[in-house]
C-alpha cells in the first residue's frame, strides 16, 4: 500500500509517499521561511496562498519519484494549525480522494511529529515517554500505543519554540529564530548569565517559559543600555539555550522516572536542537530516540507514516476537514482491522 502524505498546517508545504512494504519512497518539501522572514513571523494569509501554489506540483513530483500514478490512500494534516493553511491540504486531499476513488486519512499534526521516529531504521517500541516540542507546543506524553496518549504536562504559557523565537528576535536574529539562536550559542559562554530554570522545583510535569523569555529581555535591555549588546549576544544566546535545555531535560527525566519508562522520544521542531539531543542522551540511563533533523521540523513524511499506521481509520473523501484547535489526548486508538 502506498500512502500519500500532505502537510500544510503552517509554513512548510510537505508531501511524501510511504509504502507499507518498503518504507519512505519519495519526499519533497517547500519552505516558506523566506516569504515570512520580512514580517518577523508567519502571516497566515500568505501561508495559505503559497500552499495553493506549491502543493499540486509537489504531489506530482513525489508520485513521479515514487514511480506510481496514484496512491492507495491519502493522509493529510487535518489540524491543529492555521485554519486557512490546513484547508488547502485538506481540500486537495479530499478532492484527489474523490477523483482517484481512494480513501483519505485525517491526521493530527502532533501525532505526526510523535510518530516521525518510526521513519528511522531502529524505531522505538511502545511504551515510551514523548517530549513534543515545537513552535506551538511543549508537551510530555506517556505513549502506551498508537492513539494511547496520556498528557502528563504541557506549557502554562509560551511553547519552548516560541521562547527560542522570541529570544532570537530580541537578539536581532530574524525568523525563525530557533536555529539561528542555536548557531550563535556555539560561540558563547553558557554560564555567563544565570537564567531561571522555571518549574523544575514544582510538583507535576508542566512547563513555563515566559519568565525565561522576560529574563532574557531584561538582560538584553541592560546590555543595550551599556552599549555592549553586540559583544554579549553569543553569551546571551548560549545562556538562554542552556536554561531552556536544562528545563526540558530535567522535567523529562522527572516524568520518565515517575512513569517508570525506559524509552524517551524527542520530536517536533525544537527536537532538532543539538544540545537538547546530547544532554538527554548524556543524562538518561535508558534509550533516547529522535527523528533525523529534517523530520523534526514540519514535513510530509511524518504525515504519510502516521497515515500508514492508521490505515484502518481511512474513510471516503467527504468534507474539507480543518480543525485549528485539537487536543492530542482526545485521539483514539485506530479502528480494529476489519
Ligand atoms: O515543528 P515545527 O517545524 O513547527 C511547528 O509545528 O511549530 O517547529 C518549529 C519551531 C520553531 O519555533 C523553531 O525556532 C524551532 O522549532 N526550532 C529550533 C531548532 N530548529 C527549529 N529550536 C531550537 N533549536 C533548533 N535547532
Ligand atoms: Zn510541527
Amino acid at each position: 500500500m502506498n500512502v500519500l502524505g500532505i502537510e500544510t498546517s503552517c509554513d512548510e508545504t510537505g508531501v511524501a509517499v510511504y509504502s507499507t512494504e518498503s518504507g519512505l519512497v519519495a519526499d519533497a518539501l517547500h519552505s516558506q521561511v523566506d516569504l515570512h522572514a520580512v514580517y518577523g513571523g508567519v502571516v497566515p494569509e500568505i501561508a495559505s496562498r503559497d500552499h495553493i501554489r506549491r502543493l499540486l506540483p509537489l504531489v506530482q513530483q513525489v508520485l513521479t519519484d515514487a514511480g506510481i500514478e496514484q496512491p492507495d490512500a491519502i493522509a493529510y494534516t487535518a489540524g491543529p494549525g492555521l485554519a486557512g493553511a490546513l484547508m488547502v491540504g485538506s481540500g486537495l486531499a479530499n478532492g484527489l480522494g474523490l477523483a482517484w476513488d481512494c480513501p483519505v486519512i485525517p491526521v493530527h499534526h502532533m501525532e505526526g511529529h510523535l510518530l516521525a521516529p518510526m521513519l528511522e531504521d531502529e524505531p522505538p517500541e511502545f511504551p515510551f515517554l514523548a517530549l513534543l516540542v515545537s513552535g506551538g507546543h511543549s508537551m510530555l506524553i506517556a505513549v502506551s500505543g498508537l492513539g494511547e496518549y496520556e498528557l502528563l504536562g504541557t506549557t502554562l504559557d509560551d511553547a519552548v519554540g516560541e521562547a527560542f523565537d522570541k529570544s532570537a528576535k530580541l537578539l536581532g536574529l530574524g525568523y525563525p529564530g530557533g536555529p539561528a539562536l542555536a548557531a550563535l550559542a556555539e560561540d558563547g559562554d553558557d554560564n555567563a548569565y544565570a537564567f531561571p530554570r522555571p518549574m523544575l522545583n514544582r510538583p507535576g510535569f508542566d512547563f513555563s517559559f515566559s519568565g525565561l523569555k522576560t529574563a532574557v529581555m531584561l538582560e538584553v535591555r541592560k546590555a543595550e543600555q551599556a552599549g555592549e549588546l553586540e559583544a554579549r549576544k553569543a553569551d546571551l544566546a548560549a545562556s538562554f539555550q542552556r536554561a531552556a535545555v536544562d528545563t526540558l531535560v530535567g522535567r523529562t527525566l522527572q516524568a520518565a522516572k515517575h512513569e517508570g519508562l525506559e524509552r524517551i522520544v524527542i520530536a517536533g521542531g525544537v527536537g532538532a536542537n543539538r544540545l537538547l539531543r546530547a544532554e538527554m542522551k548524556a543524562r538518561f540511563t535508558g534509550q533516547v530516540y529522535y527523528p533525523r533533523m529534517a523530520y523534526c521540523t514540519d514535513n510530509g513524511a511524518m504525515i504519510a507514516v502516521a497515515g500508514a499506521l492508521r490505515l484502518n481509520d481511512a474513510r471516503q473523501a467527504d468534507e474539507i476537514r480543518a480543525t485549528a484547535r485539537w487536543a492530542l489526548d482526545t485521539l483514539a486508538r485506530p479502528a480494529a482491522a476489519g
